[in-house]
C-alpha cells in the first residue's frame, strides 16, 4: 500500500517534489489574495485605519443608525467614485431623506459610477442602481448582509475550500511527522474552516459575535501555515527522515 510504503516526502522523485511545492506555493498566494480581499472590501467600512471588529460587525450584523447606500459608499464601494465630492453629495441626499424628487441631480453621478456593475442586466451581487425604484430599498436602515448574500459567500468558500483544504491534508498525512500531530493539526484546520464560515452567520444576526469572524479568519491562516510550510519543509529539508526530522514518529524512533 501507497502509505504503508511511505518513506517521507523528500524520498519522492524530484519532479513530483517540484509538483507539490508548486501546489502548496499556489494554496499560500490564494490565502493571501484572501487576506488582501478582506482588507480592501471590510477595512474601510468603519473609515477608520485598520482591520476591525467594528467593520466585520458593521458589515455582517449592520448599523442600525445607517442605511446599506451609506456603508457601501464609505466603504467597498468608495473605489468606484470619481470624488470625495460625488460621494458628498450622495450621502447628503440621502440624510436629506433620500427624496424622489431631488434624484436626478445624484442620478448621473450614479449611472457613471455604479451602472457598469449594477445594471439591471448585471446586477452584481444583486443590487441595481439603475432607477430610484431600484436605490429605494438600499436606503432603508442596514441591516448587514443579505441573508442571499451570505449563502452566496457561503457556499463558494464551502465549495472552493473544503476540497482545498482536503487536499492540503492528504499531502500532510503523507509526511512522516507523528501521527498525533498530524491529528491535532488536522482537527485544528477543520475546526477553524467550520469556525470561519459559521462565525459570519453568528455575526450577522449577534453583532458581538464579529469578534469570531476574526478569530476564525486568523486561525485559520494559522492552519495554513502549518499545512504549507512543515510539507515544504520534508520536501525539502529533511535529508533522512528517520534520523534528522525532529518530529518523526513515535514509533520509529525505537531502534
Ligand atoms: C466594478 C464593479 C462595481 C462597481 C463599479 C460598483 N460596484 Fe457595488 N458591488 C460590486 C460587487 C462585486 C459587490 C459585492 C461585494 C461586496 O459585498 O462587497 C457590490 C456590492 C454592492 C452593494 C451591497 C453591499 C453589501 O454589503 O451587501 C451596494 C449597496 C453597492 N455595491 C453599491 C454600489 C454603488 C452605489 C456603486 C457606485 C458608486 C457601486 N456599487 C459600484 C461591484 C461593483
Amino acid at each position: 500500500m501507497l502509505w504503508q510504503d511511505n518513506k517521507g516526502l523528500h524520498q519522492l522523485p524530484l519532479s513530483f517534489r517540484f509538483a507539490l511545492t508548486a501546489f502548496l506555493c499556489v494554496c499560500g498566494m490564494g490565502y493571501l489574495l484572501g487576506v488582501a480581499n478582506v482588507w480592501f472590501s471590510y477595512v474601510p467600512v468603519d473609515q477608520k485605519p485598520g482591520l476591525s471588529v467594528d467593520d466585520i460587525r458593521l458589515s455582517f450584523h449592520g448599523d442600525p443608525s445607517g442605511s446599506k447606500m451609506e456603508k457601501a459608499l464609505y466603504g467597498s464601494m468608495k473605489q468606484y467614485m470619481s470624488s470625495d465630492a460625488d460621494t458628498e453629495a450622495i450621502i447628503t441626499w440621502i440624510k436629506a431623506g433620500g427624496k424622489e424628487s431631488a434624484f436626478d441631480s445624484i442620478q448621473p453621478i450614479i449611472s457613471g459610477s455604479c451602472d457598469m456593475c449594477h445594471s439591471a442586466e448585471v446586477a452584481t451581487a444583486g443590487i441595481i442602481t439603475s432607477t430610484y425604484k431600484d436605490i429605494a430599498p438600499l436606503l432603508e436602515t442596514d441591516t448587514g448582509k443579505s441573508i442571499s448574500r451570505l449563502v452566496g459567500l457561503s457556499h463558494t468558500h464551502v465549495n472552493a475550500l473544503l476540497p482545498l483544504m482536503f487536499c492540503l491534508s492528504i499531502v500532510f498525512s503523507f509526511t512522516r511527522y507523528s501521527n498525533r500531530l498530524k491529528g491535532v493539526i488536522m482537527v485544528f484546520s477543520f475546526a477553524s474552516f467550520v469556525l470561519d464560515v459559521g462565525s459570519w452567520w453568528l455575526a450577522k444576526v449577534w453583532g458581538q459575535a464579529a469578534i469570531l469572524v476574526i478569530f476564525g479568519g486568523a486561525s485559520l491562516g494559522i492552519a495554513y501555515v502549518f499545512l504549507l510550510l512543515l510539507p515544504l519543509y520534508e520536501i525539502w529539508f529533511v535529508k533522512v527522515p528517520d534520523a534528522a526530522n525532529p518530529l518523526r514518529r513515535v514509533s520509529d524512533q525505537t531502534p
